[in-house]
């Protein structure tokens, strides 16, 4: 006969629980993704998911632990338990909710196209570069990854694991158009303006979230609930307009 969980023993389990013993919250996150996570002139990481990771440290009353991985082995180090949760730009997809558990949106946004001078510049709507000789540079298991092979299939994908390789694509006319979320695509036309052109209507619906492990339902409900508390007393506003307000 099945014994029933007491409350004590899911909290047992539970990542939040772990972390309170341990004393220290270990955050997994890639440093190259302004202004959520890059690395200052000293080289710490600093930004919006940074504010977030520290409020959620100092709320638990913990030390923080940040862990800087790249992007296709975040899922990975979460599922062998090297970090407690991930939180990196992550859009929240129905294919990555199989592997991992996710929070309530934290931010939302969209991909939208970087696209060369060079090679694009008839392009006006990101349909157009799904063509046979068009070529689009994404970063390695990305969304703009996962949404170019699904909706670009007349198109040369060509993957690159650093966000700076796919704008050397486009500034140098190998690639005619890179896909990357709103503020980066923006971000990267204003440092190259005379080879690149922005199309900044996103085309795509990312909302960010953080990762846990899955079947953690007591951290999962702990990290909602902290959202949502932050939204409410002026702290998500106070970081907001720190990283993401002009
Ligand atoms: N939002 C995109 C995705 O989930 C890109 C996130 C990249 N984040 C990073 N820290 N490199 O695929």
């Amino acid at each position: 006969e099945a014994q029933a969980l007491t409350t004590h023993d899911i909290f047992r389990a539970s990542t939040l629980n772990q972390v309170l013993q341990r004393n220290k919250l270990i955050v997994g996150m890639e440093v190259e993704y302004f202004p959520f996570e890059y690395a200052d002139e000293k080289g710490q990481p600093i930004g919006f998911d940074v504010d977030m990771a520290r409020l959620i440290a100092k709320e638990l009353g913990v030390e923080l632990e940040i862990k800087d991985i790249e992007w296709t082995g975040l899922i990975p180090s979460l599922q062998s338990g090297k970090v407690d949760l991930v939180i990196s730009g992550m859009t929240r997809t129905l294919a990555r909710a199989r592997a991992v558990s996710f929070t309530d949106p934290y931010f939302v946004t969209g991909l939208c196209a970087l696209l060369s001078v060079k090679r694009a510049s008839d392009v006006n709507r990101v349909d157009q570069l799904n063509a046979p000789g068009r070529v689009l540079a994404v970063k390695t298991g990305t969304t703009g990854d996962l949404v170019a092979s699904k909706r670009f299939p007349k198109a040369t994908i060509n993957r690159f694991k650093d966000e700076t390789a796919c704008v050397r694509e486009v500034v140098t006319g190998r690639a005619d158009a890179f896909f990357y979320d709103q503020i980066s695509i923006a971000k990267h036309h204003k440092q190259n303006p005379n080879s690149t052109i922005a199309l900044l209507k996103p085309f795509t619906y990312e909302p960010f979230a953080i990762a846990i492990r899955k079947g953690d339902a007591d951290f999962l409900q702990w990290l909602n609930l902290f959202l949502e508390t932050i939204k409410a007393d002026g702290r998500y506003d106070e970081i907001f307009q720190k990283h993401l307000g002009d």
